[in-house]
């Protein structure tokens, strides 16, 4: 069974989750500066997320099903080649030229909030922008082939091309997932595909889009720590993502950030 809302109480909880979580990456940019660990913005986030938003941090403890390892940090810090579920760490000190991306998934009164963006401390080289620019534009591009008649093809088929147009390549191990009560439901929302493929789109389902898009290959390995994917080649990667349900009009973004100008997005 897919993830949906199906009455306003859960629709009021899907917002607010989704809002939770957007206001943490809001909270800690001002701190992705040269100089900081990526241990210390986990524990800002942590701090904020428990005790001003009086929310979960879902990442923390997340997993060890199946003989894996729990996640033992609150958030993903992914830096440069780090494609993505990168544990933050004290020996993992910030430099200008860096860039991550950070991925806040938040519990609030049951329900989840997922978002990543990416930060760049000053001086990203010139690929490293657009690397970044055009992975956001992914983002976008797979949001407006959301609506309700559309397939969950779509998306990807949106992704993939614009991807591929710039001639950066898709990561394939990773999607976005179904998101509400729980963390990683149903749908798989792929970022790579056919138009017309896959389940219709119907009202009310939710489920994040995350596109982790590679500068070099497409392919990737995991680190001895069970988590930390990283691109083969060694070259960049970049990741945006977003919690949304779908609309007669599009879709409803409950990550929504102030800063986002979205033109076709409904928001609450
Ligand atoms: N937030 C990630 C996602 O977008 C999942 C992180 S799971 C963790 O689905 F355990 F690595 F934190
Ligand atoms: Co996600
Ligand atoms: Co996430």
């Amino acid at each position: 069974m897919v993830a949906r809302v199906t009455n306003a109480a859960e629709l009021a909880g899907m917002r607010a989750a989704g809002q939770a979580a957007a206001s943490v990456l809001d909270m800690i940019g001002e701190y992705v500066t040269p100089g900081v660990t990526t241990q210390r913005l986990n524990e800002l986030c942590h701090q904020y997320i428990v005790d001003e938003l009086k929310c979960i941090p879902a990442p923390l403890n997340y997993g060890g099903g199946g003989g894996q390892k729990p996640f033992p940090r609150s958030i993903c810090t992914s830096v440069n080649h780090v494609v993505c579920h990168g544990i933050p760490t004290d020996g993992k000190t910030l430099k200008a030229t860096d860039v991550l991306n950070i991925d806040i998934t938040v519990i609030k009164e049951g329900y989840h909030g997922d978002t990543s963006k990416m930060f760049s401390l000053g001086e990203p080289t010139i690929l490293a922008k657009r690397l970044m620019q055009v992975t956001q534009e992914c983002l976008y591009k797979g949001m407006e082939a959301v609506r309700v008649g559309a397939r969950l093809g779509d998306i990807g088929y949106a992704i993939q091309k614009h991807a591929e147009a710039q001639r950066f390549t898709v990561v394939r191990e990773f999607c976005g997932h179904g998101i509400g009560k729980v963390f990683h439901d149903a749908p798989q929302v792929l970022h790579y595909g056919h138009a017309g493929s896959g389940i219709l789109l119907e009202e009310g389902m939710t489920f994040t889009i995350e596109p982790m898009i590679n500068a070099g290959k497409r392919h990737i390995k995991i680190l001895p720590d069970q988590w930390t994917a990283v691109t083969k080649d060694h070259k960049m990667s970049a990741q945006w993502e977003h919690t949304l349900m779908v609309t007669d009009q599009g879709c409803e973004i409950f990550t929504l950030r102030k800063e986002e100008s979205f033109a076709s997005v409904k928001t609450a």
